[in-house]
């Protein structure tokens, strides 16, 4: 028998985060948004424990509290609420509940919490089923970082504010405005996506607002623009940084009238789609060489949300990467587990390419892993053979790459917690320095030069790490 939680949340973006994450756990959770169904519920059978939302659209669910408790003397009861004032939290703690947990809240607690109240100290099931729970979620992680990344969705799937979404390339930009527009309230209308930076540049307009026939050479039909495409939903309008400065006017009239022209056409259509842009460019510097509206940036960017970098949130690594392995699998591939020493070594990697690179790095691995675990030494081979994750300005190194060099001393040198950053770094600095030493004949000012530090700082390097540059004057 599963224990079953009900969860009384009328934000039905959080209700789908937590639920993916307690049926991740093996609960099973009955939802509802109001007071009346709750009581409904709650007459119908026994659950294990509730969680409940403050303000719900049919009263508040602390004041209404008392009936819960005399249906249910025993079931615990945990708190959720916007409202973190503290009179919320003194008023919950009154209700005797459980747990009060301010939103915006950290998932991982929570779902802690309900363990605990509900008494399963030991409910950790990870691995297979957790993926597999995910799966219906489309932004997997739990980090810090994509929490606030949520909080951001979830402020506009009411509205229809326009969107900026910004992020390093492969961080999951087009993912979120996918969830921005499945979630809310357009999730009926279509998604149309435009990429700004695939389109030709004298085709932009036309692309966009459409022409009619004869508007220009080639235009030998009318043709319906993305906009209007778009109408009743959601239109994406991608790479945002690259589209030509015409075209970046035209748009912003079209935003600010809130109506288009087809290309030499006359009538006025009249704008009816939420606007999510995205671009992997810093705007700022391409507003100072004028080759971005600052304007137009103003339009877009009416809620900007920034999506952390993979190396910011190292803690959704192992999560993501068994959700990739997983998505391999239902696309056919072998079935794959992931060890979780190798988890670790995949947390530690730089992940310049970031989500994407991780994906397609766990697709290769489910594809040539000899095992059906993954661990430690298949990704080696590949980091190895491959260059994964390589920055391409390695040049010359002989082992495969800087990656399967570090993989070989990590496994060999075995800091301690706590030591890593500090015995990696001295384990790069010793060669780089021994490199400079032996350039320079031992000449340390030349050799500072070279590395473009500060002389005292390599005299002191030098002496913590033992390194003797007399000893590289001999080879002159
Ligand atoms: N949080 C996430 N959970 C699951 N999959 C993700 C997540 N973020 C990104 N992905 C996956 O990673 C890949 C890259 O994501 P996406 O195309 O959205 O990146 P992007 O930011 O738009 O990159 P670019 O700037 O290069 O266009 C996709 O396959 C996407 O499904
Ligand atoms: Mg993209």
């Amino acid at each position: 028998m599963p224990k079953s939680v009900l969860m009384v949340e009328d934000d039905a973006s959080i209700a789908l985060v937590i639920t993916a994450a307690l049926e991740a756990e093996g609960y099973s959770v009955s939802s509802c948004e109001s007071i009346a169904e709750r009581d409904r519920l709650l007459a119908k059978g026994p659950f294990s424990l509730m969680l409940t939302d403050v303000m719900l659209t049919d009263g508040d669910g602390i004041a209404t509290i008392g009936t819960v408790r005399e249906q249910r003397p025993d079931m615990p009861i945990i708190i959720l609420s916007a409202q973190n004032t503290l009179d919320t939290a003194v008023r919950a703690s009154d209700t005797g509940a459980f747990e009060y947990f301010p939103k915006p809240f950290d998932l991982e607690e929570l779902v802690r919490a309900v363990g605990q109240a509900i008494g399963s100290g030991d409910g950790k099931g990870i691995d297979d089923d957790d993926d597999e729970a995910l799966e219906g979620l489309p932004l997997v992680g739990r980090s810090a970082p994509m929490q606030t990344v949520f909080r951001m969705i979830t402020r506009v799937l009411r509205n229809d504010l326009t969107v900026l979404v910004l992020g390093e390339s492969g961080t999951g930009k087009e993912l979120v405005a996918e969830a921005i527009h499945q979630l809310g309230s357009r999730a009926r209308g279509p998604f149309v996506a435009v990429n700004a930076a695939a389109i030709p540049h004298d085709l932009i307009e036309s692309e966009l607002f459409g022409h009619e026939k004869g508007a220009f050479t080639g235009a030998v039909a009318r043709r319906i623009g993305k906009f209007e495409q778009a109408s009743g939903g959601t239109l994406f309008l991608d790479e945002i940084g690259d589209m030509p400065i015409d075209a970046q006017t035209r748009l912003l009239r079209a935003l600010q009238s809130g109506r288009v022209r087809r290309v030499g056409g006359t009538e006025e259509i009249t704008l009816d789609c939420r606007i999510v842009a995205a671009t992997n460019r810093d705007l700022m510097p391409l507003i100072a060489a004028g080759q971005f509206r600052e304007d137009l940036y103003y339009r877009l960017a009416v809620v900007p949300i920034e999506l952390p970098a993979l190396r910011e949130r190292r803690d959704d690594i192992e999560a993501l990467a068994r959700h990739f392995l997983s998505r391999a699998a239902a696309e056919g591939l072998p079935r794959r587990q992931l060890s979780a020493a190798g988890a670790e070594l995949l947390a530690q990697q730089p992940w310049r390419g970031n989500v994407r690179e991780l994906r397609n790095v766990m697709f290769r691995l489910a594809l040539l892993s000899r095992d059906d675990v993954i661990d430690v030494a298949t990704i080696e081979g590949l980091f190895g053979s491959q260059g994964v994750s390589e920055p391409a300005q390695t040049t010359g190194n002989p082992a495969g790459g800087i990656h399967a060099a570090f993989s070989a001393w990590l496994a060999g040198a075995k800091p301690p917690v706590g030591r890593l950053y500090d015995e990696a770094l001295a384990a790069w600095e010793r060669p780089l320095f021994e490199h400079a030493l032996a350039a320079t004949s031992g000449n340390q000012l030349r050799a500072a030069q070279l590395l473009g530090i500060n002389r005292n700082t390599l005299r002191k390097r030098l002496s913590e790490l033992s390194v003797d540059p007399e000893q590289f004057t001999a080879r002159t």
